[in-house]
């Protein structure tokens, strides 16, 4: 079986290897990047990992398209445009309008989107034309934008993924003391954007308990991100990325994680090892969402097991008809009732040889559907933007963002990004 890895000079892809060294039956693991040096780093890297591993899948990097894609089975893309001196860029430009610049949400977000879904669509329509019955497993962010662009040219056949959901699940099973596996996990919306609102064991719904228990529920990192009594208020957990919307006054303006990272990985490029992409892996886990946290992060969530775990589950139940359950990135079709049903929704779905079936997910209370009608039409105005080259739609992602709250700052912040990316050069006047 053949993997390609889009986007394969990647910090993260010795994850994937390393989650691949432990099965599923990859044979052969093919890296392609437009930067060989960074694809040469990534291929030191993995060789080290794979130093007496029986089994280990074949390694090859190409900065070919073609080759990489040539009778793939399945495709990561996890592609960076730009790279991290752009997410560095993003976050810059919404800071001197004093908003949020983070990568998936707000300013930042749709910025990164509007640089993003044209590659992305380029992405998919060589993947439809020279691999067209190849999986596609959509690891780049806006995860769920990019996702919804590359649908239009791959359908069913491209699945988003996110790590946040699973970790959600996982540290509020840990909190409640319960086995994840024998749990019913009922968490919807958008990528970045949904709610955990209940959790199901044995017909019963146990997150009232957590809910109730202020200890239990700031012993892990959402509880701690949002306090107690907001999430008693609430009734259900969010993502952790919804601190950005119900603590925005706070949030705003305040990251620079894109420049952090750049700086922190400036060194491990130029001297790639096992051991120093190692350490700088871990100082990268220790310090996410630092800026929303007091203290240190738990041991168990710096592992990683994010990323690639569903990756590869996903791999698996496609590739060996192990059908499984996952939280996924795919159209609606009718499982969120009020979203559109080619909207990119993340749900449960049920994976099997077929692909991911969103399961029906019952309908997110008004405030919640009120914010993924807001934000989806923010992510469909950015596509629009992208695929169509109209400015007005840009100004319309920009300006119709909750977390924008003036269309003079969104005319700003259009022409503030226009002027610092290139990639933007197809929406300047
Ligand atoms: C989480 C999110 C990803 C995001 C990552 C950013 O894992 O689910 O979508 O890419 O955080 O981490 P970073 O270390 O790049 O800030
Ligand atoms: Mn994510």
């Amino acid at each position: 079986m053949k993997l390609a890895i889009l986007g394969g000079g990647g910090f993260r892809v010795p994850l994937v290897h390393r989650a691949l060294l432990a099965g599923g039956g990859v044979t052969e693991l093919v890296l392609h990047d437009v930067d060989a040096g960074r694809l040469a780093a990534i291929e030191r890297v993995l060789a080290e990992q794979a130093e007496d591993v029986s089994g280990a899948p074949r390694v090859r990097t190409t900065t070919d398209l073609a080759v990489a894609l040539s009778d793939v089975d399945f495709v990561f893309s996890a592609v960076r445009v730009g790279g991290l001196r752009g997410r560095q860029l993003d976050e810059q430009v919404a800071a001197a309008e004093g908003v949020l610049g983070q990568e998936t949400v707000g300013a930042g977000g749709i910025a990164y989107g509007l640089r993003t879904v044209p590659v992305a669509v380029g992405l998919a329509r060589t993947i439809a034309e020279l691999a067209p019955r190849a999986w596609v497993i959509n690891f780049t962010n806006p995860a769920g934008l990019v996702t919804e662009a590359m649908a239009a040219h791959l359908g069913g056949r491209v699945i988003g993924i996110c790590d946040s959901p699973v970790g959600l699940c996982r540290r509020v099973a840990r909190a409640l003391g319960i086995d994840p596996a024998t749990a019913w996990f009922d968490y919807a919306g958008l990528n970045h954007l949904g709610w955990l609102r209940a959790v199901r064991v044995g017909g019963e719904d146990v997150l009232p308990r957590l809910l109730a228990d202020a200890a239990a529920c700031e012993s892990f990192e959402e509880g701690k991100l949002f306090g107690a009594d907001w999430l008693r208020a609430l009734g259900a957990l969010p993502n952790e990325y919804l601190h950005y919307y119900y603590f925005a006054r706070e949030a705003a303006g305040s990251e620079s994680r894109g420049a952090f990272l750049l700086e922190q990985q400036r060194g491990f490029y130029a001297e790639p090892s096992l051991a120093s992409w190692e350490r700088t892996r871990l100082e990268r886990e220790a310090t996410y969402m630092a800026e929303t946290r007091e203290g240190e992060r738990d041991a168990d969530d710096l592992d990683g097991g994010g990323y690639e775990n569903v990756a590869l589950a996903l791999l698996r139940a496609i590739a060996h008809g192990e059908r499984t359950t996952l939280i996924l990135n795919v159209r609606n079709g009718s499982a969120l009732p009020g979203v559109p049903g080619s909207a990119v929704v993340e749900v449960p779905c049920v994976v099997d040889a077929n692909g991911a079936r969103p399961i029906a997910a019952g309908p997110l209370p008004d405030h919640a559907l009120g914010l993924v009608t807001a934000v989806k039409a923010v992510e469909r105005a950015t596509i629009e933007a992208a695929t169509t080259g109209s400015r007005a739609a840009a100004l319309r992602a920009f300006a119709l963002h909750p977390l924008v709250d003036s269309v003079s700052v969104a005319r700003r912040l259009l022409d503030g990004y226009v002027a610092v990316h290139p990639e933007l050069a197809y929406l300047a006047r």
